[in-house]
């Protein structure tokens, strides 16, 4: 296996208009909650969840730190970067599983918190893969001239929807936020260059949250049964997260003009180490070629990418010119795919 991409510029199948990721941003809560402490919560080990997982801490949300708070934080990172103010961003949109409430929209609270007077401001429900979803989204806009200027969120306090009590689940997930603006830059070569996305509604009840929406409101009668929080079948989800990633991948690079070989930086969703693995090894390239941070903060759905791409970003890992491809998978089910040109 080759250790770096092909180093000959290939035929690039580009959009019309360029779709620019001009900054990045991402925000972590202060509190680490290690498995130590989940084993002293529930019947688990450090080892049980470093072997299965991968993970060994991740970020828990204060009480009064809600998901907008921490995608606003996020924001203004992003927008300081990208040299981007809050009265030139046209449109925001917030991918998350954990709203502050059901309404008004997530992204109208960060409106308010960033003051982008200017935006129209909706959330994207796709669970994990929401991020790549608003992407795809905002480069729809971007390239029909609707828009210039898209903030790009990926935001969970996924604390305040996980069953404290069920080892199956709690040991898994984390809260944060990242942020990707995306903008159209007339003198721009690089940027989106293929995006995918795709659901099967067949398996909605593998990874679902069953209470709290019209269908099963929360009464005092069921109040103890949990239905508001995360509720996984994990080896089905697991099987279903390889196959639907491979294809994605496969979907995106493909309408690129590109193949895996070209791709310098793999992103993928962090929900576990061991589906990473996996995928590298269908992909046949190397893990190093992958970013991988769910080691350090779990499974943070709709956030898990954008944080990684920031942190890639910040880091150095992404170089001009290198294709990056980011795949994800989530509840719904849902799966996204999207390569750039960084
Ligand atoms: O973000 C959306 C996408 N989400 C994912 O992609 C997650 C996909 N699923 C997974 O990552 C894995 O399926 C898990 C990490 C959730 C579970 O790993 P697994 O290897 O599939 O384990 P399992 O569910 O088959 O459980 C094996 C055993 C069970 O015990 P028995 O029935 O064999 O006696 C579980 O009860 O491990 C037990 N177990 C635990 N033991 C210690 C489950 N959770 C824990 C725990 N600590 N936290």
């Amino acid at each position: 296996m080759k250790s770096q991409p092909r180093s000959s510029p290939p035929s690039v199948k580009r959009p019309g208009r360029s779709v620019s990721i001009v900054g990045t941003g991402s925000y972590l809560p202060e509190r680490v909650l290690t498995n130590e402490d989940l084993s002293a919560l529930v019947d688990t080990t450090d080892e049980w969840i470093t072997t299965r997982t991968g993970i060994k801490t991740r970020r828990i949300a204060a009480k009064d730190e809600h998901t907008s708070d921490m995608a606003a934080r996020a924001a203004l990172a992003a927008m300081e970067q990208a040299n981007v103010t809050a009265e030139e961003i046209d449109l925001i949109l917030l991918a998350t599983a954990s709203p502050d409430m059901v309404f008004p929209a997530t992204a109208c609270f960060v409106q308010t918190k960033i003051g982008a007077k200017n935006a129209a401001c909706l959330d994207v429900s796709a669970a994990c893969a929401g991020f790549l979803f608003a992407v795809e989204i905002a480069q729809q806009f971007i390239t029909s001239h609707t828009y210039n200027t898209v903030m790009v969120i990926g935001a969970e306090k996924l604390s305040s929807i996980t069953n404290w009590t069920d080892r199956n689940t709690c040991v898994l997930f984390g809260d944060g936020a990242g942020v990707a603006i995306l903008q159209h830059r007339s003198t721009a070569t690089h940027g989106v260059i293929s995006t995918h996305i795709g659901s099967n509604g067949d398996y909605n009840d593998i990874l679902w949250m069953p209470g709290g929406g019209c269908r099963t409101p929360i009464t005092a009668e069921n109040a103890h049964q949990h239905l508001q929080t995360i509720h996984m079948s994990g080896k089905d989800v697991y099987k279903q997260a390889v196959t639907s990633m491979l294809d994605a991948s496969k979907k995106a690079l493909d309408k690129a003009g590109l193949t895996i070989e070209d791709i310098a930086c793999v992103i993928p969703h962090q929900a576990n180490v061991r589906i990473i693995e996996a995928i590298a090894d269908r992909l046949k390239i190397p893990l190093d070629r992958f970013f991988i941070n769910v080691d350090r903060y779990g499974n943070t759905s709709a956030a898990a990418v954008a944080i990684a791409l920031d942190e890639a970003n910040r880091s150095g890992r992404l170089k001009q010119g290198d294709f990056i491809l980011m795949v994800v998978f989530g509840g719904g089910l849902t799966w996204a795919s999207t390569v750039i040109e960084w």
